[in-house]
């Protein structure tokens, strides 16, 4: 099973993002990039001429995650700038013709649901994904305090996955510090994404390496 941490630019200095990317970039897996579009979300983020900027300074894999109205009129964007997966949330609808475009242009294909959406919202779209995002706050903002009860919807889809022998990882967003990631991976988590723990600290990379260890204790 991968163990993976993606840090969240979300809660970097954007005034410094290179040298936020290149502070974290030793204990990063992934970059996770929170694309927000003030209407699907109160919050107004980032966008593709970013993630182009990004490109340029990183190998890291640009983990896009879409809490936007349209996604479909950002996708060939996003890939355009570089981006390496989008995930998109189902509460919008139908995903699977997102999903088409995403594989049409070279993305990996995330899916995502609030805390408040069902798995069962999701589990119909297993086997066409890469990617299940639990969003373990309600999406819009960073530093909110991780939701417990979306344990279980995770412990779900990693029973499921496993069952049906899928190759989907299992990513878990918001909340995520050193006293919550050990119940994130012991729920089945592959993929901790965390952002103001990670960044609101002097040393982003030791905060990372920490949460890591909180995680998948060595030998574990
Ligand atoms: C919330 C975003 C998260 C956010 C996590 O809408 O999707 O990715 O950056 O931030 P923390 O780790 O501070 O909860
Ligand atoms: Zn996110």
């Amino acid at each position: 099973m991968p163990r993976k941490l993606a840090p969240s630019i979300l809660s970097a200095d954007f005034a410094q993002l290179a040298d936020e990317v290149d502070r974290v970039s030793a204990e990063a897996d992934l970059l996770h990039v929170d694309v927000m579009d003030g209407h699907f979300v109160p919050n107004l983020t980032i966008g593709p001429p970013v993630v182009q900027s990004l490109r340029k300074r990183t190998d890291l894999f640009l983990d896009c995650h879409l809490m936007v109205t349209n996604p479909g009129d950002l996708l060939e964007d996003f890939a355009s700038a570089g981006a390496d997966g989008c995930t998109v949330h189902v509460e919008l609808g139908d995903p699977r013709p997102l999903f088409a475009r995403m594989r049409d242009l070279g993305l990996r294909v995330g899916l995502t649901h609030n805390p408040e959406t069902p798995f069962d919202a999701v589990r119909p779209y297993l086997e066409e994904i890469d990617l299940l995002l639990v969003m373990s706050v309600h999406p819009g903002f960073g530093g909110q305090s991780f939701i417990p009860a979306v344990l279980e919807k995770l412990r779900e889809a990693r029973r499921v996955v496993d069952e049906r022998q899928l190759a989907v990882e299992l990513e878990i967003d918001g909340g995520i510090n050193v006293d919550t990631a050990a119940s994130a991976a012991a729920a089945g988590a592959d993929i901790l994404v965390a952002g103001s723990a990670i960044f609101h600290h002097d040393a982003p990379a030791a905060a990372a390496r920490r949460i890591r260890e909180a995680a998948w204790p060595a030998g574990s």
